[in-house]
């Protein structure tokens, strides 16, 4: 998926690794943990180096994203590993915004690729659904649209209040997400690729939408394509998830319906995402928050983590490697060595020991 090429001269891989806030700082270690596990048995090197940006760092110091923060993560790492952002603390989530939404749209992250994978039949809430219908990818477009933060407030706090939020769609922007999807399909021989959007209600926004992928359709004729309406997809997903391949949407209608897919595929503790420019240094993250409810318990679960770490081995080129740690997680969760969340009795550390074992020990 538009893996970079590793810089000459440095170790194998160098990546940067931003834990954050709540349950980030509990779920990464464990994914650094079966990284570095996958990569010793491979004998490849790769090297770790930590940020402590986050909440604590922004109520101790001020300091959200350190001003040469962009320039040293593409110039010095080729992949960046990343927990989770948002403390009760900060109630603004100013420091969330400025770290992550900043590092989406100053790296220009412009891919969030959200897979949709049941590890097991016996994790969907879907009746006689399996592994074979619940299976696809979901490409949200990740630099435009409602969350440019381009909007204002008039007549703030009284009676009469306006709030104001504009949606931004470049012809670029919408054009590279949608022949991503494509290209994606095409690569992998996947038939089908599903365009959603609210064009009937967002007749300017959306119309470009529709336009661009009547025209980026034409240059794929192998892929068979077709268009359905956002509230449409979210009860096609649901009725037959089987029926979709790659689904490709804006990035508010992305965000929604991928944390759908993540339910239909077991819950938020076992999705990965991927914030990817193909080619560039690109950051990796697991769907799901902080969750300041369970965080500091021992009980998160570090799956969404390490199949994310896995999507970053890919991205790095080491296929195999990112297959073993899809292979490790499928096997803990078939033996029912997983944490509360799917209703087993181990910690974070305990799932993240055991993953790092396996991949170890050659299996
Ligand atoms: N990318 C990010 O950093 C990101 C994404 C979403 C939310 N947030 C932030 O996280 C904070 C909490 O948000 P939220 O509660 O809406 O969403 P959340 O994803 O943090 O948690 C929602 C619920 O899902 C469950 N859950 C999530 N991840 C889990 C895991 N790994 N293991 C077990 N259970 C898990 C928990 O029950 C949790 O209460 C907010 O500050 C929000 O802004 C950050």
């Amino acid at each position: 998926m538009g893996a970079k090429p590793l810089r000459e001269g440095g170790p194998a891989a160098r990546i940067a690794v931003i834990p954050g806030d709540g349950i980030g700082k509990e779920v990464t270690p464990e994914s650094v943990k079966a990284i570095f596990a996958v990569a010793q048995s491979a004998r490849r090197r790769i090297e770790f180096v930590e940020f402590d940006w986050g909440a604590d760092k922004f109520l101790r110091e001020g300091v959200t994203l350190p001003p040469d923060a962009v320039e040293r993560l593409s110039n010095e790492f080729d992949a960046i590993l990343f927990g989770a952002l948002g403390d009760p603390r900060v109630p603004s989530n100013q420091h969330a915004a400025d770290i992550l939404l900043g590092l989406r749209f100053k790296l220009d992250l412009f891919v969030n690729a959200r897979p949709v994978a049941l590890l097991h039949d016996r994790l969907t809430p879907l009746r006689d659904r399996t592994s074979r219908d619940v299976r696809f990818m979901v490409f949200r477009e990740n630099t435009e649209g409602l969350y440019v933060g381009v909007g204002g407030f008039f007549k703030k706090d009284t009676p009469d209040e306006i709030a104001v939020q504009e949606d931004v769609n470049s012809r670029k922007g919408v054009e590279r997400i949608i022949r991503h999807a494509f290209e994606y399909a095409r690569q992998n021989t996947l038939k089908r690729v599903c365009m959603s959007d609210k064009s009937n209600a967002m007749t300017f926004a959306h119309d470009l939408w529709q336009r661009v992928f009547k025209q980026v359709r034409s240059e794929y004729p192998e892929i068979e394509s077709r268009h359905l309406y956002i509230d449409t997809l979210a009860m096609e997903v649901v009725r037959d998830p089987g029926q979709f391949d790659v689904i490709v949407t804006c990035n508010l209608f992305g965000d929604i319906i991928s944390d759908l897919g993540a339910q239909l595929a077991g819950g938020l503790g076992l999705a990965p995402s991927a914030n990817i420019h193909p080619g560039r240094t690109s950051l990796f993250e697991p769907v799901h928050g902080s969750a300041p409810s369970i965080a500091g318990k021992g009980i998160a679960n570090p799956i969404g983590s390490i199949l994310t770490s896995a999507m970053m081995l890919d991205f790095l080129g080491w296929k195999a490697e990112g297959d073993a740690l899809r292979e490790a997680v499928r096997a803990a969760v078939r033996e029912g060595l997983v944490t509360p969340d799917l209703g087993g009795s181990k910690t974070t550390q305990q799932v993240g020991d055991w993953v790092a074992n396996y991949v170890s020990i050659g299996n």
